[in-house]
């Protein structure tokens, strides 16, 4: 098969499309031929060496998927007793994602309908489970609550605005300046140009009480920022680090070390006095909750049927310029989802 190879940790000229052999179904595994990969931020951070987990090169890159099953293995747990080869599947990856062929634990496939495009089906697992757990399960948001959302035109971001569209939630988003007529356009009650305006000044004036929940993947200094918009009983949901990568996709102890001392350490004490719940997500590590991640997912297709959610795909890319959507990203240009294609 053929697969994307990142040959060393780097930027993107790394990869290197290469001729695999065929994973090895294991107990308990599903096999899936590709037709989407998505791409994720978290892909960027591995393939920059600074991804939490990421294997040691050469590795294949790639969190999440869509495809058709090509066979299944003995040994399903029962949750995943249903699945049948030829089926239609978009399935969380423990990396090795970048490929025509991989191989994927049976409890991380979800059967797709009909009606959900391979593109779509790509786009969905990553963001908007990250979205939807950290809104609804961890953040408890109810009807008319404010959120914050940073890279609101990003995967997660877009993601993020439609669950909030459909709960009826009062949305600010920020985002670079070209991408602020976008963020009008899908319903953001109140876009943020940050390279114009403090985030913090904008949220604090619509809403002197302060909001429910900031959601927010870049940090440095934007987690204490964010906090600052919070009012009491705010929730902070932390779940990604962009603020450690340069638009030139080089790994930079500078820039790492700069935003990791932006970063505010927090005593659980002072968050009493504050009615401050700090909480952190990370999909890849929800190990042992694949009952709740399947809960979320069906309520996810359940929207998508109903017409409340729909990814944005932003681009897509065939699987040999894997290059290029990561350049892509780097540059910010992203509006919605990257895509590879196969
Ligand atoms: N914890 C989890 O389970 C989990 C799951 C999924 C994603 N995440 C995190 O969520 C964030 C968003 O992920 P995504 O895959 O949806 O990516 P994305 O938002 O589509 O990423 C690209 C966008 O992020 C913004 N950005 C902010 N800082 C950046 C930087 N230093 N370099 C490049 N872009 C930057 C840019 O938008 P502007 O032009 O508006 O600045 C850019 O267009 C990432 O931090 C990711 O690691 C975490």
């Amino acid at each position: 098969m053929r697969a994307v190879v990142a040959r060393q940790y780097g930027p993107p000229e790394v990869f290197e499309l290469q001729n695999l052999p065929d994973p090895q179904l294991k107990p308990g595994q599903v096999l899936i031929r590709v037709k989407a990969a998505g791409i994720n931020f978290a892909d960027i951070l591995s393939r920059m060496g600074l991804y939490g987990g990421v294997p040691k090169p050469p590795f294949v890159p790639g969190l999440e998927i869509s495809g058709v099953i090509e066979d299944v293995a003995d040994n399903l747990p029962a949750q995943a007793a249903g699945l049948r080869k030829g089926m239609r599947v978009a399935a969380l990856t423990k990396f090795k994602g970048y490929a025509e062929l991989v191989a994927v634990p049976a409890s991380q496939v979800f059967p797709i309908p009909d009606r959900v495009s391979f593109e779509d089906a790509a786009a969905i697992p990553v963001n908007y489970l990250t979205a939807y757990h950290s809104m609804f399960q961890m953040g408890n948001l109810q009807a008319g609550d404010r959120i914050l959302i940073h890279a609101a035109a990003g995967g997660v971001g877009v993601a993020a605005i439609q669950l909030a569209k459909a709960r009826k939630l009062v949305i600010f988003g920020t985002a670079g300046s070209a991408k602020q007529d976008y963020l009008r356009s899908i319903g953001v009650h109140y876009p943020i140009d940050y390279t114009k305006e403090d985030f913090v000044e904008v949220v604090r004036r619509a809403a002197p009480d302060g909001i429910e929940l900031a959601f927010d993947a870049v940090g440095g200094d934007y987690f204490k920022r964010s906090q600052r918009c919070l009012g009491p009983g705010g929730r902070l949901v932390v779940y990604g680090f962009s603020a450690a990568v340069g638009a030139d996709g080089k790994r930079s102890l500078w820039r790492i070390a700069k935003a990791l001392l932006q970063t505010r350490l927090y005593h659980p004490l002072p968050m009493i006095d504050q009615n401050l719940a700090v909480i952190g997500v990370h999909l890849g590590r929800m190990q042992g909750r694949e009952a709740l991640m399947k809960k979320e997912m069906d309520e996810i297709l359940r929207m998508y049927e109903a017409g409340e959610v729909k990814p944005v795909i932003g681009k897509s890319f065939p699987l040999a310029q894997a290059a290029d959507a990561h350049r892509f990203i780097h540059a910010r240009q992203n509006i919605g989802k990257v895509l590879l294609t196969i």
